[in-house]
This record gives structure tokens, sequence and C-alpha cells, in this order.
């Protein structure tokens, strides 16, 4: 097993996502299995970048997310589309960055100390919405367009990039 333990806090954002990247492809190297996908992206990006919470919830019903593989501290379990910024950016299958939690309108609170947020969609082969993967920060603005396009290209082996 080669090691996973990354440092990627001091990175710049493009490079740090390269990284990511080339471990979770060199991990799942052979692993055809979305929660094995969802489970191994969660760990690596968590203590890569040092968030507050990282993961997916699954859409396992039309317009209903259900919590999957995380890292973090309890997450609420169920979240409808169109509800919080999960149900947002599933509703509206589009990556949402919220740099400022407090004014983002319903925005759902898990966990005090997070002040700002990325959720970005996660599609199939089909082009089908099959999750989304939520990050939180306890800092400010953590996230913006380069973690968008980082994450989105990550995100693309549960629609087959890389993947097998
Ligand atoms: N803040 C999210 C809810 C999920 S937790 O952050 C883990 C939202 O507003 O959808």
């Amino acid at each position: 097993m080669a090691e996973l333990s990354l440092d990627l806090r001091h990175e710049p954002k493009e490079r740090a996502y390269a990284q990511v990247h080339a471990v979770m492809l060199n991990t799942l190297s052979g692993i055809d299995d979305d929660i094995a996908g969802m489970a191994t992206l969660s760990a690596l990006v968590h203590h890569a970048f040092g968030h507050l919470w990282t993961g997916f919830y699954r859409v396992v019903a039309p317009e209903r997310l259900l919590i999957g593989p995380y890292q973090g501290t309890p997450g609420c379990l169920e979240i409808a589309f169109g509800r919080g910024v999960c149900g947002t950016a599933a509703a509206e299958r589009r990556t949402v960055v919220v740099p400022d939690v407090s004014r983002f309108p319903g925005h759902i609170s898990c966990d005090a100390r997070a002040r700002s947020e990325i959720v970005v969609p996660v599609f199939d082969p089909n082009h089908s919405l099959i999750a989304v993967f939520d990050i939180d920060s306890a800092r400010q603005a953590a996230f913006d367009q380069q973690d968008a396009n980082g994450l989105e290209r990550i995100l693309r082996w549960f629609a087959g990039d890389g993947r097998g």
C-alpha cells in the first residue's frame, strides 16, 4: 500500500488537486465500486487539506439525498433536493461555492464551526446524478473556482474517467 497521508495545505490548489487525483487513481486502480471511490476520496481530501467535514450525500430516491461515506463529525442524514447547499447543488446539478455560510439562505448547519462550503455534483457514465460531494471549512471563503475545477475533474472518476 502506498503512503497515503498527504499534507497539501500549503500547496497551490492546482498542484494539490493534481496530487490528490494521482493518488486516488493509483489507490483505486482495479476497483470498480462507487462506495470504495467515495470512501477513498473523502479520506484523501479531508486529511490532505485539513477540512472540517468532507463527504458524500447519495441520491437514493427521486429528490432525496442520504448520507454516504464521509470524514468528520456526524453529519445530518437526509437532505431533500432544493434544501441547503447540498440540495441546491443536487436540484440545479451544478457546483455551489458558499464563501460565508451565514449568508446562504437555508444553509443546514451540521457543525457550528463551519464558515464556508463547496458542494459538487457527481454523475455516473449516463450523466445521471448519483451524489453530491460536500466539503465544509472552518475558514471563511476557503473555496473558489480552482476548487470547483479541481474537484469536478477528480469526480469524473464516477463517470468512468480513469476508472477500472
Ligand atoms: N451544510 C450542508 C449540510 C450538510 S453538512 O454540512 C455535512 C447544507 O447546507 O446542505
